[in-house]
């Protein structure tokens, strides 16, 4: 391969190295990226197999990605894993997701530890499976004083309804008389949000050929630059995670200036 440099940063063992192209400027990785990991029914069905087979080849291709990200720098990584809308999917489906997600905790939590990765989720948690909430539970404990990657699970999340949350205690707080209505601004919204602490993501990538936002971080994604691929998620490998960052880093972010 020419052009390219071999990154020893971070814990991952010798196999794992990210291999990063030289037109990647690493002073400018983003800090936050999102990520709709679309299509992996599709591609379960272009091969014949069950939806459920795509959804596991989903987790494998969650830990080249992870691993990238940790390995080149990036802070946040929150993925859209479960949205409020994804439970009119069948049940057999639902139950095989959350099946899932607590295996990809169970097994993953020890590496992601040692990496460093601080595992956290945005989304209204309480109403998934208990078994579900448990895992959540013990693997954002475990990785709570993480300083590494960030790692947001976006499960039963979504946009408008973290808005409407918002719009909720802004009115609560208001009928009690915490605060005035010409104090609310931005910056209190954002004390509010799933996302409090975190920047807005630079860059949000979406899979599968599908290009819209689909209620995923309404708000925090005014300004991201958005980078959508024909691949589905499964085939998502670290290297199109280096794709889009260099693609990103050629853009000119003006936020509404000139
Ligand atoms: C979209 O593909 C994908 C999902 C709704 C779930 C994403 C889940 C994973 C990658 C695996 C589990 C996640 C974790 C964090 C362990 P789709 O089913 O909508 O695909 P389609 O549009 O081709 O039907």
């Amino acid at each position: 391969m020419i052009g390219v440099k071999i990154m020893f940063k971070g814990l991952w063992n010798n196999s794992k190295k990210t291999r990063v192209p030289s037109n990647i400027n690493m002073n400018s990785i983003p800090k936050h990226i999102a990520i709709i990991m679309d299509g992996n029914g599709r591609w379960a069905a272009e091969r014949m197999l069950p939806r459920n087979m795509g959804h596991r080849a989903g987790v494998e291709a969650l830990r080249d990605v992870i691993r990238t990200a940790s390995n080149i720098g990036v802070k946040y990584l929150t993925l859209y894993a479960f949205s409020t809308e994804n439970w009119k999917r069948p049940d057999s489906e639902i139950s095989m997701l959350m099946k899932l997600l607590i295996e990809y905790l169970r097994k993953e939590v020890e590496e992601l530890h040692y990496n460093s990765v601080k595992i956290q989720t945005i989304g209204d948690i309480e109403q998934l499976p208990n078994e579900v909430v448990k895992e959540i539970d013990r693997a954002t404990t475990k990785t709570r004083l993480n300083n590494g990657l960030h790692v947001n699970i976006a499960l039963n999340y979504g946009g408008r309804s973290e808005i409407l949350n918002v719009i909720k205690q802004i009115g609560r707080e208001i009928r009690d008389g915490k605060i005035q209505v010409n104090e609310i601004n931005e910056e209190l919204v954002e004390t509010l949000l799933y996302t409090a602490n975190i920047p807005d993501p630079e860059l949000l990538i979406r899979t599968s050929g599908e290009i819209r936002l689909s209620n995923f971080l309404l708000w925090q994604c005014a300004y991201s630059e958005f980078w959508f691929t024909d691949i589905y998620w499964p085939d998502f490998k670290g290297e199109h995670l280096l794709e889009a960052i260099s693609d990103y880093q050629n853009r000119q972010r003006r936020f509404g200036g000139i």
